[in-house]
């Protein structure tokens, strides 16, 4: 089957059990893309597919054919501006969540150039730190947005 991740068509042979964290992570070395609950839980594998933020641990890959996903290596490798940001506000301690944050971030921007601080607290509801790095998070998304817009700085 053909998958298209950041662009580009990957044509993987997949088990049908696979999810498309495995796959991503396993067969095509998109580690940004991690599994922690496995169970739909804490946003860690969060991906955007179709333009929206999907949980890829609860996703078959037979099910993601033909469709444009995009990971957080596809977001870096774009210089979004939520990267300098996160790096600025120390958005992560363990950093294990960060991906899933970064890809959920990405999603909303795309969606809401100028987030309130209800608009980022609703669209990450689904994302968990167990460092509780979540202040630092409305930080950088609010600055990230900022750039966007042209009115703000990456330094
Ligand atoms: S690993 Fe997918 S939601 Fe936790
Ligand atoms: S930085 Fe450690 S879980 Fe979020």
């Amino acid at each position: 089957m053909d998958l298209i991740v950041n662009g580009e068509t990957h044509t993987v042979r997949v088990e049908p059990q696979w999810t498309l964290q495995y796959v991503l992570s396993e067969k095509l070395g998109l580690t940004g893309t991690k599994e922690f609950c496995g169970e739909g839980a804490c946003g860690a594998c969060t991906v955007i597919m179709d333009g929206r933020p999907v949980l890829s641990c609860m996703m078959l890959a037979v099910e993601c054919g033909g469709r444009p996903i995009e990971t957080v290596e596809g977001i870096a490798r774009s210089n979004h501006p939520l990267i300098d940001a996160y790096i600025k506000h120390s958005c992560m301690q363990c950093g294990f969540c960060t991906p899933g944050f970064v890809v959920t971030a990405k999603a909303l921007l795309d969606r809401n150039p100028d987030p309130t601080v209800d608009d980022i607290k609703e669209a990450m509801v689904g994302n968990l730190c167990r460092c509780g790095t979540y202040p630092a998070h409305i930080k950088a998304i609010q600055e990230a947005a900022a750039v966007l817009r042209g009115g703000g700085s990456r330094g």
